[in-house]
């Protein structure tokens, strides 16, 4: 069993120095990656800027931007079981990239942004036998936006939280099915949560016939 784990954030560049990016830590998805570890799986992590070190045994793809954490994806997906997307990946990105700096005029500048392409969507467009748990990090309608979410990427599961999980030690969790109903809940350190995610998987989703 492989299993593909998207974490932390995306950065969009403004200039050649100045960038777009959220607080995303990577916790989460490193945490997951070595609770798969631990349980005696494949971890493949791709992951945005981060501070952690990757955990050991799992292999690690650095990504900067959203269009590198799709291109890389796209190419693993289809060698993987079964993907776990817990990156914080920007929304929107600069119209275009200013080659250089931008210089100060003494005015204010408006940012012309455009949204970056959804690399959860994507993957779920390339599923065959895979299986795909997305997470959902909202703020209001939180159950039924989760739930669109699901059905828009193609995801058999989703993991919902909530802002403060963002840059936390901590997360509190409900994990939907297709139906929308909270089929698990789990609240703790990321690191607990994480192992008990990864202990649901192996009952329910490992169980299933690999791709390959
Ligand atoms: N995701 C992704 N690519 C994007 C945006 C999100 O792969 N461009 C993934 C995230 O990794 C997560 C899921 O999609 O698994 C939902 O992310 P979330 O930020 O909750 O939702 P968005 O789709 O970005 O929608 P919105 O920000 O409007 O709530």
């Amino acid at each position: 069993m492989r299993i593909l784990v998207t974490a932390g954030p995306t950065r969009e560049y403004l200039d050649d120095v100045r960038y777009i990016s959220n607080a995303s830590s990577g916790r989460m998805g490193y945490a997951i990656t070595q609770a798969i570890l631990n349980a005696g799986y494949e971890a493949v992590l791709v992951s945005g800027p981060v501070s952690l070190a990757p955990p050991i045994g799992a292999e690690f793809h650095a990504v900067e931007s959203t269009d590198q954490m799709m291109q890389v994806c796209q190419e693993l997906f289809p060698h993987c079981d079964g993907v776990i997307a817990a990156a914080a990946v920007c929304d929107y990105k600069p119209h275009r990239r200013i080659a250089g700096k931008i210089s100060k005029t003494g005015s204010p500048i408006s940012l012309d942004m455009i949204e970056t392409d959804d690399v959860l969507a994507a993957l779920g467009k390339q599923k065959k036998s895979h299986w795909i748990l997305g997470f959902a990090l909202e703020a209001q309608n939180e159950r039924e936006n989760a739930l669109q979410k699901l059905r828009r990427k193609n995801c058999n599961w989703i993991v919902l939280n909530r802002p403060d999980a963002i840059a936390s030690e901590k997360n509190s969790v409900e994990l939907l099915d297709e139906t929308g109903s909270t089929i698990a809940a789990w609240a703790g350190t990321k690191t607990h949560v994480a192992e008990q995610l990864v202990e649901w998987l192996e009952k329910n989703a490992i169980s299933t016939e690999p791709n390959q």
